[in-house]
């Protein structure tokens, strides 16, 4: 089943309305929105498309509650009609993976031989190198975030709302949703259609506070010229 829907906002003013709500109605988000928005979230780039993020697409209520009660009760998990416990899997370095990957870009046109023996050579050296991260858990966050981004702008340009947590206890939600040891938590993610309280935007700090020029710690500014 795929569906194609206009968004009902911009991209811009997705971005700018997206607040992290902390209550949602009980409406429930149709399967084709939230198709939607899980299709267009894995179209998120990772290293070597080796895709490692995986959620677990909790929505009946009785999950729901099970799933507050390891996220300190946090009252959107068990109120939001779909909530993601989104997960990164530490496994996907593996050949397995990678030769799955290779099938994938073979089908879409993208991986010759030479590529796949590349990919071959080249990723298992990485990850036991990690020459750009301390762990693989840190590897897995940070491309699990960069779909929970992905799902969380595409959710608000089709009119649904989120809510980003880290509040919760890794081991009880390992235990209580049979997830492997090689898979870490990322976040959980609740999303549905906000009710009062909304969120105020709280500000952001300005890009001469977050932008650097050419070093750390040198100051930013945009120049005159277009
Ligand atoms: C990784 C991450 C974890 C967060 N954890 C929680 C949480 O456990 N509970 C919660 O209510 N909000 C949580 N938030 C939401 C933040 O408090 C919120 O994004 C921040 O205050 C900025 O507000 P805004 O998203 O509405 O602009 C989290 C956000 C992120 C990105």
């Amino acid at each position: 089943m795929t569906v194609e829907m206009q968004p009902s906002t911009g991209l811009k003013a997705a971005i700018e309305q997206r607040r992290a709500a902390r209550a949602f109605h009980s409406e429930a988000i149709t399967q084709a929105v939230l198709q939607q928005i899980l299709q267009l979230g894995v179209r998120a780039p990772s290293g070597y498309n080796l895709q490692p993020w995986r959620f677990i697409v909790v929505q009946e209520q009785q999950n729901k509650d099970k799933l507050k009660a390891c996220a300190f009760n946090q009252r959107q998990v068990g109120e939001a009609p779909v909530v993601l416990i989104c997960c990164g899997d530490r496994r996907v370095g593996q050949m397995e993976n990678i030769e799955s990957v290779i099938q994938l870009g073979r089908e879409a046109g993208a991986i010759n031989d030479d590529y796949a023996d590349y990919m071959r050579s080249q990723v298992p050296p990485f990850f036991e190198n990690h020459p750009s991260f301390e762990s693989i858990e840190a590897w897995t966050n940070r491309h699990t975030m960069l779909a929970v981004a992905h799902i969380m702008i595409v959710a608000k340009n089709l009119g649904v709302d989120s809510c980003p947590m880290e509040e919760f206890s890794t081991a009880q939600i390992k235990e209580a949703f049979n997830i492997a040891a090689e898979v870490d938590v990322c976040c959980l993610l609740a999303l549905g259609y906000a009710a009062e309280p909304f969120k105020q935007y709280g500000g952001r700090f300005s890009l001469d506070q977050v932008c650097f020029s050419e070093s750390y710690g040198q100051a930013f500014s945009l120049s005159s010229s277009p």
